[in-house]
């Protein structure tokens, strides 16, 4: 159950959830593992979903059996993100997510906060490319967290940018991580996704339009 009266800030995770760039994070991560000879599923990549770049890594060389020197991991990263930013290229509005462009709007008119709390480095182009950072009142994203989604650090860091105490925020995330992350900062927390994958939301919603109506 989520109470929206109490609402006074939405914290939205972003690959996923505002922009359609989580399937370019799977195929530049089932390059990588290919590479490695670790046949990468789509079971393991909903592991990584929410998870930092580093730490996506360790997961896979775990999963594969392997180890690598610190100089070995970097350049894995260096070119995994490679293949990312060739895949999002080309990224513009026509990427977001279905009712993403009409959430923001409505909480904008309402007076509603928005914060960004993403794990990603590449938030601030993504949100350039597809024209919707004027929206954010705080963007919180992986140059300036320390611990990765579960931990609570992305949204807390939001919440209080934005001057506003985690019990009047809510989070909307299409990871276990980030609904973990959330449920930890003490936040309310929508799932946006298939159930199966997002458990311990208050909700879960198949995309952001069906939320346009609640404030
Ligand atoms: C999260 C994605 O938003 O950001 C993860 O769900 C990704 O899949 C993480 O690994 C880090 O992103 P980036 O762009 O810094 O590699
Ligand atoms: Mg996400």
């Amino acid at each position: 159950m989520i109470n929206y009266n109490t609402v006074k800030a939405v914290i939205f995770d972003l690959d996923g959830v505002l922009v359609d760039t989580a399937i370019y994070h799977f195929q530049a991560w089932h390059r990588l593992a290919e590479g490695l000879g670790y046949s990468f599923s789509i079971v393991d990549n909903e592991q990584l979903k929410g998870v930092s770049r580093i730490e996506s890594l360790e997961l896979i060389l775990k999963w594969a059996g392997l180890e690598k020197s610190d100089h070995e991991k970097a350049d894995l990263l260096a070119h995994k993100n490679q293949w990312y930013l060739a895949l999002i290229e080309q990224l513009n509005p026509d990427h977001l997510l279905s009712g993403s462009l009409d959430l923001l709007k409505k909480l904008q008119d309402k007076g509603i906060k928005i914060a960004l709390g993403s794990a990603s480095k590449n938030a601030m182009g993504i949100l350039e490319k597809t024209e919707i950072i004027s929206y954010f009142d705080a963007l919180i994203d992986g140059n300036v967290v320390q611990l990765s989604k579960p931990n609570p650090e992305v949204f807390l860091k939001g919440a209080e940018t934005l001057g506003i105490e985690p019990a009047y925020c809510l989070v909307l995330e299409d990871a276990q991580a980030g609904i973990d992350a959330a449920n930890a900062a003490g936040m309310q927390v929508i799932g946006v996704g298939q159930e199966a994958h997002l458990k311990g939301a208050g909700m879960v919603v198949p995309e952001l339009g069906v939320l346009v109506d609640k404030f």
